[in-house]
């Protein structure tokens, strides 16, 4: 059998909206949506409608403006909520209703004050409900991760029977570990009748950091979609980053898993999204952090100056970042030095290299980072010559 795709829901908009500080308004967030449309996202969460009027805007405007994803819209397994989620997706070129309710014991009976059968019945109604506005409906059972497998079991065999085209399995809390998260899915495709009708999706958080790899571990054991976010942001600790995921399937041949990314687009579309809604990326976040292609330690340095790959396992073009760093810190070695004082024009025979490395650290040791003016300021003043340009 071939590579199989898995398709890239991104909830950026909606999950990552959520997060205190990061709301956006319509126009905001159609600019966002047309570019993840550029960066080949099969679907769009645009948003959950019935939250607010502006909600609802946004959804219709990013309707109209996108053409080739799916455009999703949150609801509860609420006639009212779905309603309100089909009118604004009526624009929508192929639109997704995505809705759900809680099945963990904590979900049924501590906020719901339900039972196990009631809620079954309510998600086969919700289901029904909203395959009579569109045909594609995604059920999520929110806090999977912690609902008992034979219970969950019976839940999405019942969405798939009302119709369901898409069953989301959320890590809610970010409590599973990924042997745990993989077993879920892989018990959900050998005990589910009907699953070959569905597509499976992972919704995981990170509140334990292992939101990328329990959304690994759950396609690893047959699921299809991976829902995830520009830079991981999200609920809490954020939701699954995409970047990761679209990075590891990539690196990672062997799974036999493709996705349509545009790698090329990850860095631009994280900075766009930091931007847009305030929130810097950490410098060391995988792949599009500052950091991710930086080298400061003199060991590093040497290995990357003489072959990229000793210590860069992909290479930064792929994902937007122009080039990788060599920073020169008290860590750095002569190599290192050498390499940046060629940059600024000063080619240094072994001699100037012994005289300015000595200098170099002197002042490294003062400041966090010596950058290339300081650089040549050093090598001048020391070598008491001008650089040589070709
Ligand atoms: O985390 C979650 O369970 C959710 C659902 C609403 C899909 O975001
Ligand atoms: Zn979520």
């Amino acid at each position: 059998m071939g590579a199989e795709q898995i398709h890239i829901f991104d909830t950026t908009l909606r999950d990552g909206e959520q997060v205190p500080g990061c709301k956006l308004d319509t126009e905001q967030k159609v600019e966002i949506a047309k570019e993840l449309e550029k960066l080949q996202v099969d679907v769009i969460e645009a948003g959950f409608p019935i939250s607010s009027p502006g909600d609802f805007k946004s959804v219709e405007e990013i309707c109209k403006a996108v053409k080739t994803p799916v455009v999703c819209g949150l609801s509860r397994a609420v006639e009212q909520d779905i309603k309100v989620a089909a009118e604004a997706l009526v624009h929508a070129k192929r639109p997704r209703i995505h809705t759900g309710i809680g099945t963990s014991d904590l979900h049924i009976y501590n906020k719901l004050n339900s039972t196990p059968e009631k809620i079954i019945e309510r998600s086969v109604a919700a289901v029904k409900y909203a395959k009579s506005f569109v045909e594609d409906v995604e059920f999520y059972a929110e806090d999977a991760g912690r609902t008992d497998n034979e219970y969950l079991a019976k839940v999405i065999e019942a969405v798939i029977a009302a119709g369901a085209t898409v069953v989301n399995i959320p890590d809610t809390t970010g409590y599973c570990l990924p042997h745990e998260y993989g077993e879920k899915i892989k018990y959900l495709k050998e005990n589910v009748k009907g699953i070959h009708k569905a597509i499976i999706s992972t919704h995981c958080h990170n509140d334990l950091g292992l939101a990328t790899a329990n959304s690994i571990a759950g396609i690893q054991n047959g699921a299809r979609q991976i829902e995830c976010t520009i830079n991981g942001i999200g609920e809490r600790a954020g939701n699954t980053s995409l970047e990761e995921v679209v990075m590891i399937m990539r690196q990672h041949s062997y799974l036999d898993l493709y996705n349509n990314i545009n790698t090329p687009m990850l860095y631009p579309m994280s900075q766009l999204v930091s931007d847009k809604m305030g929130v810097n990326v950490q410098p060391n976040k995988a792949i599009v952090g500052a950091n991710a292609f930086a080298h400061s330690s003199g060991i590093h340095q040497d290995g990357v100056i003489k072959a990229r790959e000793v210590y860069e396992i992909m290479d930064p073009k792929d994902v937007g970042v122009e080039q990788s760093l060599i920073v020169l810190t008290a860590r750095s070695g002569r190599a290192a030095l050498a390499y940046k004082a060629k940059q600024v024009g000063f080619n240094l025979t072994k001699k100037e290299l012994d005289v300015v490395y000595k200098k170099f650290l002197t002042l490294a040791d003062k400041v966090k980072e010596v950058n290339k003016e300081a650089l040549f300021q050093l090598c001048k003043t020391h070598l008491q010559r001008m650089p040589i340009t070709s």
